[in-house]
Formats: C-alpha cells, sequence, structure tokens
C-alpha cells in the first residue's frame, strides 16, 4: 500500500540507518586525551579505564565513559576486550602493484637495498605498476586496505613515487585518489614528487620538472594533500627539498620528508626548519634533528620500526626523541621493498620490543600523533564530537597487543561508525 505514495510517509523520515548509530561497552578503554593534538615529552599519555561504553549516532561520537553511565541505549558488551582509536596508517606507499619477495631473499644471502636500486627496489615498483591496467592495479590495492581495515586501520596515507614521470606520477595520484574513495577508510593522498632520479634525467633537471610541471598539475587537479622528498644519497639532497617545499608551499601543499633513513643527511632539522608536517624513517638522526624535532612546534617524528625490523637498520635514538619532546608517531611504511606489513598492530608490537616504546606510548604514537603527520585533526582520539573510528581489540588491556606479536588482536573496526572490519 505505501508503494502508491509518491514520496515515504513523513514518519519515515526520522528513521537513520542501523549503521549510523551504535553502542559498544567492554572491559577496557585506552585512549590519548582529547584536548591534545600530539602527545609529548612529559606531557599527559594515553589512559585506561575499567568498563568504558562509547555511542555514536550518525557516524559522531555522543558518549564516551563508564558503561553504567550510558543511559537510552543498550551497549554490545565485548567482555575481556578493551575498546582504543582505530590505528592511523600515517605513511604507506599504496597504490603500487607487485610484490618483490626475491629481493627480500637477495637481501637475506648478502646483497644491500642500495645494491637493489636499479634492476630492483623503487625503479623495478615503477616499472609494474607501469605495465598494471588500471584495474589491475585497484584490484591488487583494494584487497590490501581490507586487510588493513581487518588489523584495526581506520585512516591511512597514499602516495605516489612510482611514477618516475609527470605523466605516470600523475596517473598514480589519480589511482590514489580512486583508491581513497572506495576504501572504507579515511585516506590522505601525498605526492612523493621526487623518490628515484628517474632515468636518463639528471638529478636537477627532475627537481626543475617536479617544481615547474608535476606539482602544480597534481595540484590544480585537487589530487594530493601533501608533498613528499625522499632525502638520500641514492635520491635527493637537502638543498632538493627546499627547492620542493618552496614549489609545494606556493600551491598550498603541505611538506614531509624521508629522513635519514639509510644514512644521516641532515633532512631532519631541514624538515623541521622548513616547518613540514613530518619527518620520517629517522634511523640515522643525529642529535642536532633530535633536538629539533623535540623543539618542533609542527613536525611530527614519524617511526617505522617494521621497515627497519624487515631491513635489518639500526633503530633511531628513540628515547633521545620521547626525552627531547618530540612527538613521535608510528606507521607501517606499508611498501614492496622495506615494509610489506599491514599490521598496525604488529607495528605496536614492533614499536614496543625493537624501539623500546611503552604500549600507551605506542599507542599514541599509532592514533593522535600519526593524525597530525596527516594534518586530520579529528581523528585519532576519542571524545563527543569526533568521528566514530574505533577499534575493539580481544585482550583486556592495550598491553595485550604488543605482547602477542603475530597475533590480529582486532575484533571490529568502525569508521565513521561504519562496521568495516574485523572478524
Ligand atoms: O620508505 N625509502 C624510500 N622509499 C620506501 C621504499 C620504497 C621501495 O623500496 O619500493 C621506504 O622505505
Ligand atoms: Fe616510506
Amino acid at each position: 500500500m505505501g508503494r502508491l505514495h509518491p514520496t515515504p510517509p513523513l514518519l519515515f523520515h526520522d528513521v537513520v540507518p542501523d549503521n549510523a548509530r551504535g553502542a559498544i561497552a567492554a572491559t577496557s578503554l585506552a585512549a590519548p586525551p582529547a584536548d591534545l593534538a600530539t602527545v609529548r615529552g612529559d606531557g599527559r599519555w594515553p589512559t585506561e579505564s575499567a568498563e568504558q561504553a562509547v555511542a555514536w549516532d550518525e557516524g559522531v561520537i555522543t558518549y564516551v565513559g563508564p558503561a553504567d553511565g550510558l543511559t537510552g541505549v543498550e551497549p554490545e558488551w565485548f567482555e575481556g576486550c578493551t575498546i582504543a582509536p582505530g590505528f592511523v596508517d600515517c605513511h604507506t606507499h599504496l597504490p603500487f602493484a607487485g610484490w618483490r619477495a626475491d629481493e627480500f631473499e637477495a637481501r637475506l644471502s648478502g646483497v644491500s637495498y642500495r645494491e637493489l636500486h636499479g634492476e630492483g627496489g623503487i625503479y623495478r615498483s615503477a616499472r609494474m605498476l607501469a605495465e598494471a591496467s588500471d584495474d589491475e592495479v585497484l584490484a591488487f590495492c583494494r584487497s590490501i586496505v581490507q586487510e588493513m581495515a581487518d588489523h584495526g586501520t581506520t585512516t591511512l596515507e597514499l602516495k605516489t613515487g612510482y611514477g618516475l614521470s609527470v605523466e605516470a606520477e600523475l596517473r598514480q595520484a589519480r589511482l590514489a585518489r580512486r583508491l581513497a574513495q572506495e576504501a572504507p577508510q579515511t585516506c590522505s593522498v601525498t605526492l612523493l614528487a621526487c623518490h628515484a632520479v628517474p632515468e636518463g634525467v639528471e638529478r636537477a633537471d627532475w627537481v626543475r620538472v617536479a617544481c615547474d610541471e608535476l606539482i602544480p598539475a597534481a595540484a590544480k587537479e585537487g589530487l594530493v594533500d601533501a608533498a613528499d622528498v625522499y632525502v638520500e644519497d641514492i635520491a635527493f639532497t637537502v638543498d632538493d627539498l627546499d627547492e620542493i617545499a618552496r614549489c609545494a608551499s606556493d600551491v598550498g601543499l603541505p611538506l614531509r620528508c624521508h629522513a635519514d633513513q639509510l644514512g644521516p643527511s641532515g633532512a631532519a632539522e631541514a624538515a623541521v626548519a622548513l616547518a613540514a608536517r613530518s619527518a620520517d624513517h629517522l634511523n640515522h638522526v643525529s642529535a642536532t634533528g633530535i633536538a629539533a624535532l623535540g623543539a618542533a612546534p609542527a613536525t611530527v617524528a614519524v617511526l617505522l620500526p617494521t621497515s627497519t625490523l624487515f631491513l635489518g637498520s639500526s633503530p633511531p635514538d628513540v628515547r633521545g626523541l620521547l626525552d627531547a619532546g618530540a612527538a613521535v608517531a608510528i606507521a607501517s611504511d606499508f611498501n614492496p621493498g622495506t615494509s610489506p606489513v599491514v599490521s598496525m598492530p604488529e607495528v605496536i608490537a614492533t614499536a614496543c620490543s625493537l624501539y623500546g616504546l611503552g604500549p600507551l606510548e605506542a599507542l599514541a604514537a599509532a592514533t593522535v600523533n600519526a593524525a597530525s603527520a596527516l594534518g586530520l585533526a579529528d581523528r585519532g582520539t576519542l571524545a563527543p564530537g569526533r568521528p566514530a573510528d574505533l577499534v575493539v581489540l580481544d585482550g583486556d588491556a592495550f598491553r595485550m597487543v604488543p605482547y602477542r606479536p603475530g597475533h590480529n588482536p582486532v575484533v571490529r573496526t568502525f569508521v565513521d561508525g561504519e562496521r568495516v572490519g574485523g572478524r
């Protein structure tokens, strides 16, 4: 009978879809304070409280507090579990197409990452990307972003850098935007305009092309949210970073920087001087770089512990960074060469065991501080008015996450209040 009405009866206008409203409660809740953009130094690190609930409506949190203080709705109860903000993976190299497991095996028998750079490495991933159709790239990446959702990632970065020509970089950025639209998570796209010097081109000439053509074109088409440079002896220099920073700032793009990964270059302190949003990797950051990051109002120190483990590199002075007051984030660096790791719980476990972070320091690094590296101030914490991005983890305290490397603790993942992953 209702089908005869040209528009639904008014009564139904108030009904919201099931997935926009929800309430959960668990044995424990761990979250960083909601009033800080980053947690650093002797600041207020995340705390954990017992028997807590979170409720949301229209994808926005309406309640965080004691389970017995929640009224008007019966929460789904997760006994023996912990609620936390969804993980923010603020450094990945998606989209790409295809693995490089043979290079991994070669490295195990003594070939270095630097030696593979050419026939293999970034250049090889660029060839694989060029040979794959758009549909093939998206099909490959779709299953990966779902795997990330099932491991609790609610926000992630996507990056170019496997294009190595203006057209191929723009194609990769367009693919990143399409992936961002399809992905269940919130995504931010970075133009890694300077990742490897294209074959047959002088380094300085490529930097010019990136400044004159690539960055303006990507910005004009609205394809990217930030620009990045790989500063390394096999890639680009601190002067190149300077030049890219100027062009990026001309078109309103914030700067990020792969800094001091394979060797010391002074990139971390240069990134701070340029007010970059982040300096990433930092395995060989100097004392000057540590002091600069410690005093930096805006530059997050993004650490990538699974990349360190996978490459067998030496870890940075993590305690030095924390003691200096740096805003430390952690991320997967997900890529086929130095970190084929999708799992933020694994990144957290490695950050604790290899880098010496405490579990709740790692939680801040994987949520609020990582969101700051992406300029997404509303993500990474739990508070009324914030997006309902959260995870339910299967241990009764957050320390169970780093305590059990290799185990996926994620029972549920919600993005903007919608269930997008878990089991
Ligand atoms: O962050 N260091 C440069 N870029 C990546 C690796 C890229 C690759 O090997 O494909 C990284 O580790
Ligand atoms: Fe990287």
